[in-house]
């Protein structure tokens, strides 16, 4: 398995001891203990994303939409790619679309990556996973450099959600060229957003860097708020916050942190879209276009497939 590392174990220990302390833990570090992993893993399978996995099927059953645009070659270059499990029904279908394959899945969390790289590896496809941040410009400018083939980009699984879409859709369209394409997803704004994350195991999944250094429920609870974004008409967003029910000392590594009852920590928050916002988004906002828009049976996700 070969993975090259942009962001290393030392710097992220040092940005999640900073972030604490800024009482602002952003979605990278959700994914980065054994408890995070193991809690998004449990999420992933549970029925709330099965809709998710559906609107996937639909646009790998149609390949050829996808497989069309390249000639002979594609570098699928995944941001946020997870355990690799949906990507690998991607590669294989481009595989035997007569396509050479190489897959780059880029992840902060290295347990993930191990897992995505394994499940490209035993599907028998070129892979080399980047271990780097996506929301930093300059990570994502090496990661888009990993081949020299037409790359397809993929941000799903609701990713961009997780990160600042409105920074993250610049950043991606800059580093994309005249052949590249890029899928992305979003999460509808329906009455489904919010109940499908504040469940059990969406509170075990938004708690568990907490309970990485220890803390339990006597210690605070998980809040969950719907919200709006001012910026564009139809952006929406959960966000989640962890109220210290007691004052807390709290071993973070290198250094020690004190809560005091009643304080807030931001957790990691999911946007969520009108179509047309979705829409606006890609287009106007990103300068992409949209190739193909595929949805969900359930309308509670959009996927796109957008180029230059
Ligand atoms: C919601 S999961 C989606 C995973 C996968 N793409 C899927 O469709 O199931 C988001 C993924 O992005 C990764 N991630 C979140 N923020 C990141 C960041 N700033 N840099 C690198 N990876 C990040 C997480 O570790 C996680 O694997």
């Amino acid at each position: 398995m070969k993975i090259e590392v942009l962001l290393t174990e030392t710097e992220i220990c040092q940005e999640f001891s900073e972030a604490l302390e800024a009482r602002d833990l952003p979605e990278k570090f959700f994914y980065w203990s054994p408890l995070s992993v193991d809690a998004w893993l449990a999420v992933s399978r549970d029925v709330a994303y099965e809709s998710h996995l559906h609107s996937w099927n639909l646009l790998v059953g149609d390949i050829e939409k996808i497989a069309g645009r390249y000639e002979s070659a594609v570098a699928v270059v995944s941001l946020g790619a997870g355990d690799g499990g949906k990507d690998v029904l991607l590669l294989k279908a481009l595989d035997k679309a007569s396509l050479d394959v190489e897959y780059f899945p880029v992840d902060a969390s290295q347990a993930l990556l191990e897992l995505a790289c394994a499940a490209a590896e035993d599907a028998e496809i070129d892979t080399l996973g980047m271990k780097a941040d996506i929301s930093s410009p300059m990570h994502l400018l090496l990661a888009s450099d990993a081949s020299e083939q037409p790359k397809l980009f993929l941000l799903t699984g609701s990713t961009l959600g997780g990160l600042d879409p409105l920074d993250q859709v610049r950043h991606i369209a800059h580093c994309m060229h005249e052949k590249d394409c890029l899928i992305v997803d979003a999460e509808i704004q329906d009455g489904s957003a919010l109940p499908s994350r504040d469940n059990p195991p969406g509170r075990r999944f938004a708690f568990s860097p907490l309970a990485s250094l220890g803390l339990t429920r006597e210690d605070g609870d998980v809040r969950f708020e719907l919200k709006r974004d001012d910026r564009h008409e139809g952006l929406h967003l959960i966000t989640r916050h962890f109220h210290a029910a007691r004052d807390l000392n709290i071993a973070a590594p290198q250094r020690e942190i004190m809560l005091q009852r009643g304080e807030r920590v931001s957790l990691n928050f999911n946007y969520t879209y009108s179509p047309d916002a979705f829409r606006w988004l890609l287009t106007t906002h990103g300068r992409l276009q949209i190739l193909e828009e595929v949805s969900s049976p359930d309308g509670r996700f959009m996927t796109a497939l957008c180029s230059r």
